[in-house]
């Protein structure tokens, strides 16, 4: 099974995603697919068969949400906790990934007709090394596409990710690039490996479990979260439906919420500059307060070298990924 099934929608699937897409869309949905495993003890069969049916439904919903104009797509493909499991299943599944992304790479002209952009979030340094090799041929034969997104959340928790934003900071400041007063909930965002990407519009959790199981926490604050008791493996055309109807019906709130954080995180970096030029105006001026039109002139000078500081420290970090996939893939290439 490939990445992406081919095929239409039937004429009834056809009319109701007409009728959907006249309402607000959401451009990015995160699914964590969950009930592979109970799928796979209520159909008899063997527990890898399960995941393998959970790979197949995957195709089917990204061409559903190719169908529905979609064009972002985040999935929580194997979680870091998921190493706890046993090593069967753990081997199971990282088997299903080495396939699966071989046969990504077979296909890549598929992926180069769609536009599509994989990327692969999380923790590489824990997979097998051919796996990782693989990922990164995948990562970097894709990473030009620019019509649709795949972000597969491999190796991956949402406090492992933030906890890597952090550390990544603390590179930045110890390097000289940037200052600690530069830290900042913005930056944090831009450190993460979702860097690339808009916020998920909608969450989909299937399988009837309500939790978000340390996936994409910082994220998701004002998405819209949808559970749905269907077992992943099971997941039809009509349960995305009724899930983006779900975020329409909710749309308003979400946009409200989502303006009134953003202008609270604007307000909170002009006081912060404040505060920081406050203290430089008062060391340099011997404690004597400056005037206003002086304390203007060093608030903009202040914020343009911020900025500049920030802009180089986002690009050595981007700079120091690309590099990590890039050696990875030319390392896959000579083996
Ligand atoms: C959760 O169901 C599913 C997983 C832990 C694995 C999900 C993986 C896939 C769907 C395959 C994707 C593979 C690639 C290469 C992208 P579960 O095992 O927790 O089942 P349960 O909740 O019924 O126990
Ligand atoms: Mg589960």
């Amino acid at each position: 099974m490939s990445w992406i099934k081919e095929g239409e929608l039937n004429l009834l699937e056809k009319l109701s995603a007409n009728v959907i897409k006249a309402g607000p869309m959401p451009k990015h949905v995160a699914f964590i697919m969950d009930g592979n495993r109970r799928f796979a003890r209520k159909k008899h069969v063997q527990r890898q068969e399960g995941h393998m049916q959970g790979f197949n439904k995957l195709a089917e919903t990204l061409r559903w949400c190719l169908h529905l104009s979609i064009p972002e797509v985040t999935v929580y493909a194997f979680s870091i906790e998921n190493f706890k499991r046993a090593k069967d299943e753990v081997d199971g599944l990282m088997e299903l990934a080495k396939q699966k992304f071989y046969k990504l790479l077979e296909e890549r002209e598929n992926l180069e007709k769609h536009g599509v952009c994989i990327r692969v979030l999380g923790d590489l340094t824990m997979l097998p090394q051919d796996l990782q090799q693989l990922i990164a041929k995948a990562v970097v034969a894709t990473r030009a596409h620019n019509k649709c997104f795949l972000n597969v959340c491999f190796a991956y928790t949402s406090r492992h990710e933030i906890a890597n934003a952090i550390r990544e900071m603390a590179w930045g400041v110890e390097q000289g690039i940037i200052k600690s007063s530069d830290v900042s909930e913005t930056l944090l965002s831009e450190c993460l490996y979702s860097n690339n990407s808009p916020n998920p519009d909608l969450l989909i959790r299937t399988s009837g479990e309500v939790r978000l199981s340390d996936f994409l926490l910082w994220q998701t604050s004002h998405s819209c979260l949808v559970f749905q008791s269907v077992l992943w493996p099971e997941y039809s055309f009509w349960n995305l439906c009724e899930a983006v109807l779900q975020y329409q019906f909710n749309y308003r709130s979400i946009q409200k919420a989502r303006d009134l954080h953003r202008e609270e995180q604007a307000r909170q970096q002009v006081e912060e500059d404040r505060a920081c030029v406050g203290e430089l105006l008062q060391h340099h001026g011997n404690g004597k307060p400056a005037e206003a039109q002086r304390r203007q002139e060093a608030l903009s000078h202040y914020t343009v070298c911020r900025e500049e500081r920030i802009q180089d420290f986002l690009k050595a970090l981007k700079h120091k990924r690309d590099s990590f996939f890039s050696e990875l893939s030319s390392q896959a290439a000579l083996a």
